[in-house]
């Protein structure tokens, strides 16, 4: 299967004998995947979470996980808290703690890669961040309680800003500027995957395109046809000698303090 980045999500379900469970648009082959198993342990539903960690209980019903959630027993242990934490009748007997009887998946995300098989795939492209290396991880981007699953897990309450969950990491990129590049208010995401790709930099194109599908312009009067004119510049010779971000050209592409034209 060629690695695309569609958003095909294959979710399969041990013991249901379905073998797999469609949620998005495609399905391309057959896995069964087991929940983290914890020895001895059987699945008692969410409800038996709720005395002792009320507020994440409260909070995950808006979480896009719990759409996946059922009450059905059949369902137990492959959705709501248990299909990333594993099964939970010991852990609660103990009367919980750290460590006791319990998975978290906060410090391995192989619970999270056993049903997001797309985003495994992601993360073994050439270009990747090294989350299967073990130096970051899913929730240092991912919530996976609360309802905004796409920022970071414990930032707080309030909405992620734009580009804050790359921002942790990435200061320098993410700073403001006298001279700011436009393209940063659709966030970073407009122009780098986050999981991994096949172009350096994890870009999402490595040559112009990705600058001209937001600068494409059409040859205006007393132009050549065919030529590439950007900001009003007859760009045709210049995007022969390399990429827009070359030396030389916009290297300062994440904004500069000096160059309007992000030279520098
Ligand atoms: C999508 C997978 C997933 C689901 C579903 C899930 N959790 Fe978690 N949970 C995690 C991850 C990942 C962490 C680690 C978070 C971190 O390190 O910030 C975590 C951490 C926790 C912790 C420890 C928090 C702490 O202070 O360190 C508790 C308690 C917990 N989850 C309870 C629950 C309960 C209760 C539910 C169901 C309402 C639930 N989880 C559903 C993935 C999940
Ligand atoms: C009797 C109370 C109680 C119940 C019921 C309970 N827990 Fe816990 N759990 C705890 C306590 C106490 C801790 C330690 C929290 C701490 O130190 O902040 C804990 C910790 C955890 C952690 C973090 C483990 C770690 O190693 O970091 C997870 C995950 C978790 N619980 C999940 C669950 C899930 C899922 C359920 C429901 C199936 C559940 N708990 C039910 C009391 C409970
Ligand atoms: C039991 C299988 C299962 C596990 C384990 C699981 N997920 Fe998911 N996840 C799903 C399903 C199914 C969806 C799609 C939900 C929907 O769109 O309705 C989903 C959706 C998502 C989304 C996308 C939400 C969106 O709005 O597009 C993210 C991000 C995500 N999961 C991250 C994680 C992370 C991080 C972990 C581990 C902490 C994890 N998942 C563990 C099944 C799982
Ligand atoms: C560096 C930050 C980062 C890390 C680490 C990360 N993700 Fe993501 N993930 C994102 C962003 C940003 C998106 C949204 C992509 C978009 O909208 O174009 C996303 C999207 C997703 C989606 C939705 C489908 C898709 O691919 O667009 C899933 C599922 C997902 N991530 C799962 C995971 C899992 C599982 C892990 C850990 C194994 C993980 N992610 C680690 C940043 C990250
Ligand atoms: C938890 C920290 C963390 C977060 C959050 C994070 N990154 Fe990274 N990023 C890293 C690490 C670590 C590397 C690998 C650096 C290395 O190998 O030298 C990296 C590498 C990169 C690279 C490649 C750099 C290069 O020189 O090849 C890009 C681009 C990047 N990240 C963009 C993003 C974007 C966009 C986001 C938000 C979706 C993001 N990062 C979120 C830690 C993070
Ligand atoms: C308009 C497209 C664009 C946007 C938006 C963008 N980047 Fe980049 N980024 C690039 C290009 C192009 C490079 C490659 C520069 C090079 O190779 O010299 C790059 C390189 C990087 C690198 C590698 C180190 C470096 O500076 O060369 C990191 C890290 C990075 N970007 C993070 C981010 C983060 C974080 C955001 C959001 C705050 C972001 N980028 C938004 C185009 C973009
Ligand atoms: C998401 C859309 C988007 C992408 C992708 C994008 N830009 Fe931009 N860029 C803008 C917007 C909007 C402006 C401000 C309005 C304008 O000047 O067209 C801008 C402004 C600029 C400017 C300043 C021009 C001036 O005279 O003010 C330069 C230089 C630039 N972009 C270069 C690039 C390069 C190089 C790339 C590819 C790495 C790129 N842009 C990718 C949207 C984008």
């Amino acid at each position: 299967m060629p690695l695309t980045l569609r958003r095909w999500l294959l979710i399969a379900f041990a013991g249901l004998g379905v073998g797999a469970l469609l949620i998005s648009c495609a399905t391309v082959e057959r896995t069964v995947v087991a929940p983290p198993e914890i020895e001895g342990a059987t699945f008692v539903g969410n409800k038996a979470c709720y005395e002792c960690h009320t507020n994440i209980v409260r909070s995950f019903i808006s979480s896009p996980h719990a759409r996946i959630h059922s009450a059905d027993l059949q369902m137990k242990g492959q959705s709501g808290c248990e299909s990333c934490h594993g099964a939970g009748s010991r852990h609660i007997a103990a009367g919980g703690g750290r460590g006791r009887f319990i998975i978290n998946p906060g410090r391995d995300s192989q619970t999270c890669l056993n049903c997001h098989l797309q985003t495994h795939a992601e993360f073994q492209l050439p270009q990747h961040h090294p989350v299967l290396e073990g130096k970051l991880n899913c929730v240092q981007c991912h919530d996976p309680h609360g309802s905004d699953i796409m920022k970071a897990a414990g930032t707080g309450l309030a909405m992620a800003r734009l580009n804050e969950s790359c921002a942790q990491c990435h200061r320098e990129q993410a700073k403001p500027h006298v001279y700011e590049h436009d393209a940063m208010r659709e966030g970073c995401t407009v122009c780098h995957v986050p999981h991994g790709s096949i172009n350096a930099k994890l870009l999402v194109e490595r040559d112009l395109n990705l600058c001209l599908k937001c600068h494409a312009q059409v040859a205006g009067a007393g132009q050549a046809a065919g030529s590439i004119v950007i900001g009003s510049i007859d760009h045709t010779l210049l995007v022969s000698r390399g990429a827009c971000w070359s030396a030389g050209c916009h290297s300062a592409i994440h904004g500069s303090n000096v160059s309007p034209n992000l030279h520098y």
